[in-house]
């Protein structure tokens, strides 16, 4: 059994499906500048910044824009996307992800957000989870993108846990590396082929328990 003081989520994946409010929102950016963006494109862009899923929207469409017009599509695009999320709802949670988080809190395990999205406490609220976490540390909150740990290391400190007593849940490699590179634990949400690395990976927050924890 294992030490494990605190659980650090990812949003977009793991706790909501938001994935498709993206693609529909760059999608239709990409038909403004008049071509496609594929859904298997999409995947790209998971655990991405904003701005460097632009550009790499960008050299897809082989498109060459200022920094002055990027930071205008970019705004545009969140538009688009903030519609979207506003409309959401708790049922958009992910199967398990509520209980899951629910259960370490119960044990006495903090709990802390760490997405790279900038509209993380707008999801939050739509989905009623705020106060399910003791620290949220978003895009707002960091300057280094993932597989860089800064995102994650913040919210141990925030905790006051160190990071050999941390479990990440991800669902991109990128934020799989970054937990790695914290020197934390990992689980990944997904496919094992994919998130390599991983100390263990489950198809969803619904495949895991306290025990499933504490054997990591
Ligand atoms: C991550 C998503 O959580 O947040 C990415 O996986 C997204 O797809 C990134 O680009 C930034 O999100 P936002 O809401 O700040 O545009
Ligand atoms: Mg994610």
């Amino acid at each position: 059994m294992n030490n494990i003081q605190a659980c650090l989520f990812d949003l977009d994946g793991v706790i909501v499906d938001t994935a498709v409010y993206h693609y529909k929102a760059w999608k239709r950016l990409a038909k403004e500048l008049g071509f496609d963006f594929t859904e298997e494109q999409n995947e790209l862009l998971k655990g991405v910044s904003r701005v460097r899923s632009l550009e790499i929207i960008l050299e897809i469409g082989g498109v060459t824009k200022t920094e002055a017009e990027k930071e205008e599509l970019a705004t545009r695009k969140n538009a688009w996307y903030v519609d979207m999320i506003n409309q959401m709802r708790p049922d958009e949670i992910l199967p398990g992800a509520h209980e899951f988080v629910q259960a370490c809190r119960d044990v006495g395990i903090k709990t802390a957000l760490g997405s790279a999205s900038k509209n993380s406490m707008t999801i939050l609220e739509k989905i009623n989870m705020v106060d399910l976490f003791d620290a949220i540390i978003d895009g707002n909150k960091v300057t280094q993108a993932k597989p860089d740990p800064e995102v994650f290391l913040k919210g141990a400190d925030a905790l006051g846990v160190a990071p050999s007593a941390c479990v990440v849940f991800e669902d991109a490699i990128a934020g799989v590396e970054a937990a790695l590179n914290g020197g934390m634990k990992v689980v990944g949400i997904g496919s094992p082929s994919v998130l390599k690395g991983a100390d263990l990976v489950v198809s969803g927050l619904s495949e895991m328990t306290i025990e499933r924890l504490r054997n990591l």
